[in-house]
């Protein structure tokens, strides 16, 4: 080897070793392991479910092998810390105590639970320890009870998911809902479907929010039209929540360009639908089930020609229902019960192939086929 090609050699293995030795800060320290290998012992796995996203992670972990190289485990890259916990339908099956060694990976960002069976365990407060957690998430997991207060103390959330398996099984006590909205000031998402959180919707709430899901929630009261003008806003679902009354903005809403879902089945909103909903041009899916609407289908709507998924059945409108026909991409149309009239034409067959469901019974159509 001449001296040029064994400086290079040892250049390229000085080189080979910084690049080694900067990774080895991902190796997770012990403790961290430690904390992650006891959490896994308090559960028994469900290895014979036929889930189709059973996923069970921790049956994979080699304790041979550093941590942050486990399934669902991600670390910092500089620090060597647990960072990211995906333990989502991963079968764990068992009671989830205070004690549990989880709350010693304080730092924590991103923390999925999800779709794992906690036996009915409560929600223990050591979750609002976890101070750096951006996103949480526990749906499905059968968690009972009270949703506790210090939950509100993790103000950097983005995003919080909590679903009950069983409607109602878990709650909110007095005013703790309104101080996690008061709280939780950097929220993108919140989605606490099938919860008895039996409050008002306070005044103030993130800005931030794209996502807010509230389905079947107990929800009273009259919506904030700050909802509406959430000026990111692209899913909002408060359906079937019957004390909630909702009033639509007459102007146009500051969501308009965003927003792509609204569900709101199920609620109070007496009156007719307002022109304003003219320029929600992104809306992809508009559910208005059963709302207690009333008049015509005001016209600006038909230009919302992104609608795939439109529900308005069981309501009070009336008009004509031919017009619905210049909905571009719909393929989802449920407008039975209503005192619509007017003649339906199928004029083509190809007109009506883009539809997966069709339903305009109990209305007062003449329906006319023609095709050729
Ligand atoms: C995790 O827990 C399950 C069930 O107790 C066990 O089968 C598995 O070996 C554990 N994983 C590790 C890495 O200890
Ligand atoms: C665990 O990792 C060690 C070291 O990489 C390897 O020798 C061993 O085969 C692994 N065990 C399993 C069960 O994959
Ligand atoms: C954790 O708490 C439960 C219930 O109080 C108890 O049965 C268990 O022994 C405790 N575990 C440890 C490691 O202290
Ligand atoms: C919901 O909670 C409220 C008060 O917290 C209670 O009065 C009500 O009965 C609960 N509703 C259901 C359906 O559990
Ligand atoms: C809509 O957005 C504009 C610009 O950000 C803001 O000035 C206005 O107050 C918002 N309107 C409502 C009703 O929130
Ligand atoms: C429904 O909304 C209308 C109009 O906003 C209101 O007058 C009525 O009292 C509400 N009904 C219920 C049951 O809240
Ligand atoms: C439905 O609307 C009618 C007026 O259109 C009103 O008299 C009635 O109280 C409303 N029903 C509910 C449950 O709010
Ligand atoms: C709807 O589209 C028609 C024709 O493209 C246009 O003339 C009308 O101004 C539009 N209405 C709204 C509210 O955008």
């Amino acid at each position: 080897m001449g001296i040029g090609k064994l400086a290079l050699f040892l250049l390229y293995a000085f080189l080979c070793q910084l690049v080694f030795s900067s990774s080895l800060p991902h190796l997770c320290p012990n403790d961290q392991a430690l904390a992650l290998l006891q959490f896994n012992n308090t559960f028994t796995i469900n290895l014979d479910a036929s889930s189709s996203d059973y996923d069970p992670k921790t049956v994979k972990w080699n304790k041979s092998t550093y941590c942050c190289s486990w399934d669902g485990v991600k670390c910092d890259e500089t620090t060597g810390q647990v960072i990211e916990l995906d333990l989502s339908s991963s079968q764990l099956r068992g009671k989830f105590h205070s004690n549990s060694s989880l709350f010693k990976l304080s730092n924590l960002k991103k923390l999925d639970l999800s779709d794992n069976d906690f036996f009915g365990s409560l929600i223990s407060p050591k979750f609002g320890e976890l101070s750096s957690l951006t996103h949480l998430d526990l749906s499905y997991s059968s968690f009972t009870g009270l949703i506790p207060e210090e939950i509100s103390r993790l103000s950097k959330l983005h995003v919080l998911r909590i679903r009950s398996i069983n409607q109602y099984d878990l709650r909110f006590g007095p005013h703790n809902f309104e101080l996690l909205l008061k709280k939780l000031t950097q929220l993108r998402e919140l989605d606490l479907y099938d919860m008895n959180i039996s409050s008002t919707i306070p005044l103030k709430f993130s800005s931030y929010l794209t996502n807010l899901g509230l389905s079947y929630t107990q929800i009273y009261g009259i919506l904030p039209e700050g909802v509406f003008h959430l000026s990111n806003l692209e899913s909002l679902d408060f359906s079937n929540n019957p004390q909630l009354t909702v009033r639509f903005p007459t102007t146009k809403w500051n969501s308009s360009a965003s927003l792509m879902k609204l569900c709101l089945s199920g609620v109070n909103a007496t009156g007719r639908i307002p022109e304003s909903f003219g320029h929600l041009t992104s809306l992809r899916k508009l559910e208005l089930f059963s709302c207690n609407l009333s008049g015509s289908i005001p016209k600006p709507l038909w230009n919302l020609t992104n609608i795939e998924d439109l529900d308005l059945a069981y309501n009070h409108l009336e008009g004509p229902m031919s017009d619905l026909f210049r909905f571009g991409k719909l393929k989802w149309q449920s407008l039975e019960n209503n005192n619509m009239d007017g003649q339906l034409e199928f004029l083509s067959f190809n007109r009506w192939m883009q539809f997966e469901f069709l339903d305009c019974s109990f209305n007062s159509l003449k329906v006319q086929f023609l095709l050729m």
